[in-house]
């Protein structure tokens, strides 16, 4: 908590499992019922380069080719969200990366669940960091 307002951004992607399921809309409203802002907000297929780019940080990690292929498997909804501490605000909301576990009350937690599937498909992303912010909505984003 703090005194002065920190007004952020955050890049959120409904990931291709949660629009196939046609949760976006879900998705949407637990956000602006938090109390964010929709800043800009577009259904698209990410390219196999934007995941790249996008996922750059992990490249080496074992789980980055099935993430980025789920990723790729149908359209993501880009929405650029803002608010006093969004960043950490939106990643509360979406619960833990395995929606298995994720608490009871967060997105994951409530309409996720592990498939069995070789990668897990947790429905939401949002940018960890400011820095990771500002890169991310460059990216999904150039004329914000
Ligand atoms: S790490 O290694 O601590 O940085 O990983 P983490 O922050 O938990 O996750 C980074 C992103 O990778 C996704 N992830 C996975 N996807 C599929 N399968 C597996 N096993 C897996 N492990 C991690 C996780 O959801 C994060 O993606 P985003 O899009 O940011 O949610």
């Amino acid at each position: 908590m703090t005194d002065a307002p920190v007004q952020q951004r955050t890049l959120v992607l409904v990931k291709p499992d949660g629009v196939r399921r046609s949760l976006a809309g879900e998705i949407l409203r637990r956000i602006e019922a938090k109390g964010y802002t929709l800043v800009a907000v577009e259904l698209r297929q990410a390219s196999d380069e934007l995941l790249a780019e996008h996922y750059e940080e992990h490249a080496g990690k074992p789980f980055l080719a099935p993430l980025v292929e789920f990723m790729g498997s149908g359209p993501v909804l880009a929405v650029v969200v803002e608010g006093h501490r969004a960043i950490e605000g939106f990643r509360s909301l979406a619960g833990a990366t395995d929606p298995t576990v994720a608490a009871p009350g967060t997105i994951r937690g409530d309409l996720g669940r592990d498939w069995g599937l070789k990668v897990i498909q947790n429905l939401v992303h949002g940018s960890d960091s400011e820095e990771s912010a500002a890169r991310e909505i460059a990216l999904w984003f150039p004329a914000l």
